[in-house]
């Protein structure tokens, strides 16, 4: 049995990131060819943090897939504290495909990946958001028609989940990866040695930088996220209030006009319009961020579809 998760964006190989890709173009294209759930199977879908598009986008797909989408919030299940996270993940695993949970610490979701028999899917944790960036990977396939030798710059707060997962995730799509942040929050040095040796073998490249100029001229791409993610809400006065680090990497029209003049713009979503993100810009003509999030359905259903039949090929 080949049990693989997606815990964290390395977990993919660039042949295995590749093959989810050229799946989910394929499953975009032909919505309901791929019924790999059919049963219906359950998956189970816990959260941990607030939820959109996630809630939306896995439910979609494990319906679109033929199964069975078992939503649980995890604050009423107690996950870690009503019972233990070992617990939880041997009553999922026997009763699921896959389990995909957004939770608060990497140990949680390891310990459930140890423990579940299963497949495991990050839906976010806080230091990796992997379904987002295979979902940015796909928009700028299509807008692009490759990954291979684009540059993106991600501005704003380096040590969050999609900084870490824009260095790691696009690294092994052979882009160039660009972080322009504060040097008071720079992305983890571990993280970002992974990234650098996956960028030298995938002829990319990764830096980082405290100078927005310099982080997005001549950029393919320019991303950014909330200055402010979930579990920071008691420092937002700081994040957020006219003395933070993160003022002067807010993409404005100004801070585009140094990319390349088709530099597409996105965002994870939810956005803060006038904080990370000029109004203009987002809602502006160089923005893929509707596109971005509706890839989010297309990304996942081929990731799951991916996972499973992994599972399902080590059987023979
Ligand atoms: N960095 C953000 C991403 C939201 C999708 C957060 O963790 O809240």
């Amino acid at each position: 049995m080949t049990l693989r998760h997606l815990l964290a964006d390395d977990d993919l190989s660039p042949v295995d990131q590749r093959a989810v890709l050229e799946r989910a173009l394929a499953l975009k294209a032909d919505p309901f060819s791929d019924r790999c759930l059919e049963g219906p199977r359950t998956v189970s879908i816990l959260f941990d943090k607030p939820t959109l598009r996630t809630q939306v986008s896995f439910v979609g797909a494990v319906a679109q897939l033929g199964g069975f989408p078992m939503v649980v919030d995890g604050r009423l299940a107690g996950v870690g504290e009503r019972e233990s996270v070992a617990d939880v993940a041997r009553v999922l695993g026997p009763q699921s495909a896959a389990v995909v949970w957004r939770t608060y610490g990497q140990d949680r979701l390891e310990e459930m990946a140890t423990h579940a028999g299963v497949p495991v899917v990050n839906a976010l944790t806080d230091d990796y958001h992997p379904c987002q960036v295979l979902a940015d990977l796909l928009t700028v396939l299509e807008h692009r028609g490759t990954t291979e030798g684009l540059a993106l710059a991600y501005v704003g707060d380096g040590a969050n989940n999609m900084a870490h997962s824009y260095l790691l995730g696009c690294a092994t799509a052979g882009m160039h990866v660009r972080i322009g942040t504060p040097t008071s929050h720079q992305p983890r040095p571990d993280i970002l040695a992974r990234a650098e040796r996956i960028a030298a073998r995938q002829g990319g490249s990764v830096a980082v930088t405290d100078d927005p100029v310099a982080a997005v001229t001549g950029v393919d791409v320019v991303a950014t996220d909330t200055w402010v993610s979930m579990g920071q809400e008691s420092e937002s006065g700081t994040r957020r209030g006219a003395s933070s680090p993160f003022e002067p990497f807010r993409v404005t029209e100004e801070l585009m006009a140094h990319a390349g003049d088709d530099a597409a713009f996105l965002h994870c979503l939810p956005a803060y319009r006038g904080h990370e993100v000029e109004a203009s810009v987002i809602d502006g003509p160089r923005s893929l961020v509707w596109h971005e999030s509706e890839n989010r359905l297309h990304a996942q259903k081929a990731l799951l579809s991916w996972l499973l039949e992994q599972h399902r090929m080590g059987d023979r």
